[in-house]
């Protein structure tokens, strides 16, 4: 690959630290590198390949001769400046869920669908980091016998809510310790030492009862695996874990698989590490996904409630394969 120009627009938010970190173990061919942030990082300075860099702030003429800019910096500034980027003729590979559900912008799991890559007009969205880790499981399933229906609840890490939410969590798991009342100041209830079934905590549910990320999933798996017919029910809770999400899912499938044929299918599938001895009290943990860039399945067996029902454990790192690493991968497929 010829090394590109490229810039992080989000580069001092947890997931654009993570995107740098990701551009230099995976040596991504860089032909030069700016770094973005709001004017609230003016002054501020970034370590990228041994060297200190400066974050400049992101305006609309920060693209002018960028070829590739990964942005995560919030859903408005995503609208509003990765079409300026586009005009520049850079290609934008957006993190957040602004341009998503558009029909001109493909949803990619590099996995699952990297060819619809080709079709992009200067945007290509980032999934959802809870449906990232779903569909590298599913699609493999699905080609081998048509999922039907899929019914997730997702243990979501407070990570995935930002930098200001970990502190929270922190805060708060002291304060208890101590026997002080916690604070809540980025979640509507204690995160510590409790689960919360609103995600994101600040938008409201919708009128049919579910939240925006459940309906994030809902939507983007029928996007990426091409198959508007799987019907999906996601419940998304957020749990006291640093980094990780984990998910139990029930499948049911056209034609029956067996616990053995999952086992084979999914542990020859791209991404995905088979982590399953009951036995040995093997399964995947969050504490063991966090930095790594696989989607972990275990816990495989058969749904006792459906003649043709599997349930699973899925875990990986949300900031990771769940973001970072994903747009990382798009970048370099273009
Ligand atoms: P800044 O650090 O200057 O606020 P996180 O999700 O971890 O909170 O990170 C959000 C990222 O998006 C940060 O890098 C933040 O920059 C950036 N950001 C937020 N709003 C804007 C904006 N209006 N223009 C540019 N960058 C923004």
């Amino acid at each position: 690959m010829t090394p590109k120009s490229v810039a992080v627009a989000g580069a001092t938010g947890l997931v654009g630290r993570h995107m740098l970190q990701v551009l230099e173990e995976r040596n991504y061919p860089v032909k030069s590198i700016k770094l973005l942030a709001s004017e609230r990082s003016r002054g501020k300075q970034l370590p990228f390949r041994g060297e200190t860099l400066p974050v400049e702030v992101l305006t609309e003429n920060s693209f002018r001769g960028i070829e590739v800019a990964l942005f995560s910096a919030g859903g408005g500034t995503s609208k509003k400046f990765a079409p300026c980027a586009a005009h520049d003729h850079c290609v934008v590979v957006d993190n957040s869920s602004a341009w998503r559900m558009d029909p001109k912008v493909p949803l990619v799991v590099p996995e699952v669908n990297a060819k619809d890559i080709k079709w992009n007009n200067g945007i290509i969205a980032n999934p959802n980091c809870s449906t990232i880790q779903l569909v590298v499981v599913l699609k493999p399933l699905h080609d081998a016998a048509k999922i039907e229906r899929v019914v997730v609840s997702t243990y979501q890490a407070v990570s995935g809510a930002g930098a200001k939410a970990l502190d929270e969590l922190l805060a708060q798991t002291k304060a208890v310790l101590e026997g002080k009342q916690p604070e809540c100041n980025v979640f509507p209830h204690p995160i510590a030492f409790n689960c919360i079934p609103q995600i994101p905590q600040s938008d409201a549910f919708g009128e049919n009862g579910y939240t925006s990320e459940e309906m994030k999933m809902i939507n983007e798996t029928k996007k990426i695996m091409g198959d508007d017919s799987i019907r999906v029910c996601a419940t998304t809770v957020r749990v006291p874990v640093h980094t990780g999400h984990s998910e139990s899912v029930n499948l049911e499938t056209e034609k029956k698989l067996s616990v053995a044929q999952a086992h084979e299918i999914l542990s020859k599938a791209p991404g995905v590490v088979v982590l399953d001895d009951p036995a040995k009290q093997l399964y995947p943990l969050a504490t063991e996904a966090a930095g790594k860039g696989e989607t972990f399945v275990g816990r495989i067996r058969e749904d006792l409630s459906h003649p043709r029902g599997l349930a699973l454990w899925i875990v990986s790192d949300n900031l990771l394969k769940g973001a970072a690493l994903n747009a990382v991968q798009i970048a370099e497929l273009l």
